[in-house]
């Protein structure tokens, strides 16, 4: 059972113009897609380990053959964060979250502004490529936090996301060349933050393992149509 690249829930220009059609092209059915065919010829000499989801690899990261960790991290990585990517955008997006997502927030750094500006600096200050992200922490509490390259804070922390943004130049440069602030800017004008708040839901109600499974669902249902195509 091959890794399959899950299709965009929406159109490539319909970020427009806050994030450009090319750059959505290119990010999806070139970069996550070679995240995905290099995840499969990884595994090509592990038969035993094809039937896992990428999330699954990685919370079995500890017990994996030597010679395949570093691929599992870097694009069983990179396909788990790119999958949640694209559903935390929205052309309907933007403004601001409502609901217990909004007064967690507001709970947590003052306002919405003050997370704003928090998430706006962490993810300038990441040096190279990686990612920045709201999470729910060991401790239950909100906060912002930056990983690098494709390393996602379930694993390097044990928190949760809710939101991330890829700021490797690939996610940005067309249209924003070096301009990686004015990108953060545009990010926050299709943020979706009814899904926002559902993964917020599903961490406060208490099943933690809903909310990381609901990263890998996507992940899991191209499998089992992948399955389903070998055997039609
Ligand atoms: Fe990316």
């Amino acid at each position: 059972m091959a890794h399959k690249l899950p299709d965009l829930p929406y159109a490539h220009d319909a970020l427009e113009p806050h994030i450009d059609a090319e750059t959505m092209g290119i990010h999806h059915g070139k970069h996550h897609q070679a995240y995905v065919t290099n995840l499969n010829v990884a595994l090509e000499g592990h038969p035993d380990l094809q039937g896992k989801s990428a999330f699954e690899l990685l919370i079995g990261f500890d017990a994996l053959p030597q010679d395949l960790k570093p691929a599992v991290q870097k694009h069983g990585g990179g396909h788990v964060n790119h999958s949640m990517f694209w559903t935390l955008m929205s052309g309907d997006g933007g403004g601001e979250p409502d609901g217990a997502l909004a007064d967690e927030i507001s709970a947590a750094f003052g306002s919405f502004e003050e997370f704003k500006s928090a998430f706006t600096a962490a993810a300038g200050g990441v040096f190279g490529s990686g990612w920045a992200w709201l999470v729910v922490d060991a401790g239950g509490a909100l906060k912002v936090t930056t990983t690098a390259n494709q390393d996602n804070p379930v694993f390097t922390e044990g928190s949760l996301p809710l939101l991330g943004v890829d700021v490797w130049e690939h996610a940005y440069y067309l249209r924003y060349q070096n301009r990686r602030p004015e990108y953060l800017q545009a990010f926050f004008s299709v943020v979706n933050w009814a899904q926002v708040g559902a993964h917020l839901e599903m961490v406060r109600a208490g099943d933690a393992a809903n909310a990381m499974q609901s990263w890998a669902a996507g992940q899991r249902a191209n499998t089992e149509a992948r399955l389903g195509e070998l055997m039609d």
